[in-house]
Parts: C-alpha cells; sequence; structure tokens
C-alpha cells in the first residue's frame, strides 16, 4: 500500500485524463497575480470612488501580499472621469518592497503626470485591432508606436519599468476575429520599444479555452511566452477556463480585479475582469503558491463591495459572505 506520510499526493502527479494521456501535468508551482481592480474595475464606475476610499483599497490589496497593484490612470480625465484623481492617488504610494504600484499611461503627457508621483513602473496599452485602437487612444497603431517612443525612451532615462497592454486579442467590439498574428505584431514591436512584459487582453471577454490554445500556440512559436501575462475579462464565465490553458502552457502572470470589478469603457459589452478571489482561490486549492493571504484578499474584496454599495461579479467572495452570513 502507498503510504503518502501524512501529505496529500500533487494532483501534478496523479492526475491522468481517460485518454490515458496526461493532464494538468505542466503547471507552475507558483504564480504572479497582477491586481487591477482601483484601474480596470474603477475606470468603467458612473459614481465616482473618492480619492481616500481608492487609496484605503489599495493599501488593503497590498497588505493581502498582491505583489502588483495598478493603482490608477494617468488619461485625460474626460475620457476616465472615474480616475481624474490619478495624481493624488498615485502621490499616496512610496515605493515599497512588497508591492509594486503602477498606473495606466496612454501618452507623453500622461506620463509628465506619472513621473511627478513615487510611481516606478507604468504601463502603456493600445490595440491588436485598428479600430479599438482609434476609438480608444485617438491614434492609429502605427501613430501610437510612433508617440510610445519617447515615453519609453524616458521612462527607461528615469529608471521606471514599462509593462505594456495589447486589448483585443481574442475580439474585437468593432471588427469581431482579431488574427494572433496581427497580434504577436504589435506585442514584438512593444518588446523592442523596451516593454519588460506583455499583457495579452481579452477586452471584452469573448475567448474560449480552443483559441486560447491557438492564441498561445502562435506567441509560443513567434515570440515565446516568457514575457507574456494573461489579462482576461470575464464576460461570458470563461476566463479561469482559459487562465488554466495559460497555466499549462507556462504563463505565470494573470491579470485579475478585485471582486470582478471591471470593464474597457471604449469596449462596448466589456464587463469585469476576473475576480482576484476567483483565481487565487483556484491556484491555491490546486497547490500553486501565490504569496497571498485569502482571507485578507477576501476582505479587500468586502471593501470594495462596500464602496460601491452593490453585490459585485466575484463568484468566491459572493460564496465567502454568504458562508460567513450563515455563522
Ligand atoms: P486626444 O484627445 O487625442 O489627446 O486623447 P491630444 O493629444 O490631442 O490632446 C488633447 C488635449 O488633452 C490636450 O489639452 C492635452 O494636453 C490633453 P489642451 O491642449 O487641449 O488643453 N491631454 C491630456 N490631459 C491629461 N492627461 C493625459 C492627456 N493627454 C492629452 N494623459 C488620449 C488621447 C490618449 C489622452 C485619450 O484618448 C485618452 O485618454 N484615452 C484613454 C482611454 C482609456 O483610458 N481607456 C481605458 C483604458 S484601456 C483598457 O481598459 C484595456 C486594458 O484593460 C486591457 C484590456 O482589457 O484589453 C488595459
Ligand atoms: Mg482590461
Amino acid at each position: 500500500m502507498t503510504s503518502y506520510s501524512g501529505s496529500r499526493p500533487s494532483p501534478r502527479l496523479t492526475s491522468v485524463g481517460p485518454w490515458g494521456e496526461s493532464v494538468l501535468q505542466n503547471l507552475p508551482k507558483s504564480v504572479r497575480v497582477y491586481e487591477v481592480g482601483p484601474r480596470d474595475g474603477l475606470q468603467n464606475e458612473e459614481a465616482f470612488v473618492p480619492s481616500e476610499d481608492k487609496i484605503e483599497l489599495i493599501k488593503s490589496l497590498s497588505d493581502a501580499g498582491l505583489p502588483y497593484v495598478e493603482i490608477t490612470s494617468f488619461v485625460h480625465p474626460r475620457w476616465i472621469p472615474a480616475l481624474a484623481d490619478a495624481d493624488r492617488v498615485a502621490a499616496a504610494f512610496e515605493p515599497s518592497a512588497a508591492t509594486t504600484y503602477t498606473a495606466l499611461v496612454p501618452n507623453e503627457r500622461g506620463l509628465d503626470r506619472a513621473l511627478k508621483t513615487p510611481l516606478r513602473e507604468v504601463a502603456v496599452f493600445m490595440s491588436a485591432s485598428e479600430t479599438h485602437n482609434a476609438r480608444n487612444i485617438n491614434k492609429s497603431r502605427q501613430e501610437t508606436f510612433t508617440a510610445f517612443k519617447p515615453v519609453f525612451q524616458r521612462c527607461h532615462d528615469a529608471g521606471v519599468a514599462v509593462r505594456a497592454y495589447v486589448s483585443t486579442v481574442w475580439g474585437c467590439p468593432y471588427e469581431g476575429a482579431v488574427s494572433p498574428a496581427e497580434a504577436v505584431e504589435v506585442a514584438e514591436k512593444l518588446l523592442e520599444l523596451g516593454a519588460y512584459e506583455i499583457s495579452l487582453g481579452d477586452t471584452i471577454g469573448v475567448g474560449n479555452p480552443a483559441q486560447t490554445c491557438a492564441v498561445l500556440e502562435t506567441f509560443r512559436t513567434r515570440l515565446g511566452l516568457s514575457q507574456i501575462a494573461m489579462h482576461m475579462h470575464d464576460t461570458r464565465g470563461l476566463a479561469l477556463a482559459n487562465c488554466l490553458v495559460g497555466l499549462e502552457y507556462g504563463v505565470t502572470t494573470f491579470d485579475t480585479s478585485i471582486a470582478g470589478l471591471g470593464g474597457c469603457p471604449y469596449a462596448p459589452g466589456a464587463s469585469g475582469n476576473l475576480a482576484t478571489e476567483d483565481l487565487v482561490g483556484m491556484l491555491h486549492g490546486m497547490g500553486i503558491e501565490t504569496g497571498i493571504d485569502f482571507d485578507k484578499l477576501v476582505t479587500a474584496g468586502r471593501m470594495a463591495t462596500q464602496l460601491l454599495g452593490r453585490t459585485l461579479p466575484g463568484r468566491t467572495l459572493q460564496a465567502c459572505m454568504a458562508e460567513h452570513t450563515d455563522d
């Protein structure tokens, strides 16, 4: 009889599919969770969340052990009024060894603002599809690369790290299907400009696991996956399934939003990101480390729920809150 010395065997060693091939064999031991709730989540809210409340929410996310928190966005306040207080919010966060604070920057004017704050990292963004790029940042893709050049150069000179998003990789609200090859070309140029990581966005949450295989296979063969993160909106409930494919492919950075807040105001139909608690709960259950304290994460999720005054989409948070109500 097999003895497990009191510990359960890892699912990695025991899971075999009914067709005889191994499944869940390639899972990483640890995953980096990149929290976007204060930015991607709150950017979509109609009611303005006061700066002090935003700051408290961000503090509670750091307290839960999130290694990265995207705290705001230096876009034009006319385009995103919900984050018009970006300068004030960012000023409240000194660099910390435990949590990297970062923010969206669309252009040099946004970078001017970011560089006046203590931030040591920013994220630029553009789309794989031409039409979404134009609607979202008012430029063609080619114009965007040109506008990003001085942004990357100035960040390099100032010692500020730059992450880059490629949106609409799984589909565009205006153009429909997007070829993975087109997304790779955009990602390649952003890496050449100096991005340390490319986060691939399923902006409107239309991807399914088979499509995710196709996307990641194209990236794996053309670019490799070591600098690739996944940013899945959970519009149709498939974000976790898509992330599981990512895990099998060796992707180890996933963007999530506390309580599933979120959306893109310039992508009709886009709803919240994959909820942080849903991903972290699944990963911990599978024995994959994140460095995050799950109970404190639930505390942050409760705070987000209170701030917005309604039930938020994250399923795991809802389950935890229901369990607590029954106590
Ligand atoms: P524009 O109107 O083309 O800007 O907007 P412009 O360069 O022509 O300048 C016009 C005026 O705006 C000027 O002022 C500028 O100074 C000012 P004026 O001289 O007329 O007084 N301006 C700014 N002011 C403050 N901050 C700035 C800034 N830039 C110019 N940064 C712009 C271009 C990019 C600014 C605009 O289109 C914009 O803000 N877009 C942001 C849209 C957005 O935030 N979308 C959501 C985030 S992306 C997302 O959610 C997707 C993601 O989550 C991944 C995924 O899910 O796939 C990342
Ligand atoms: Mg997004």
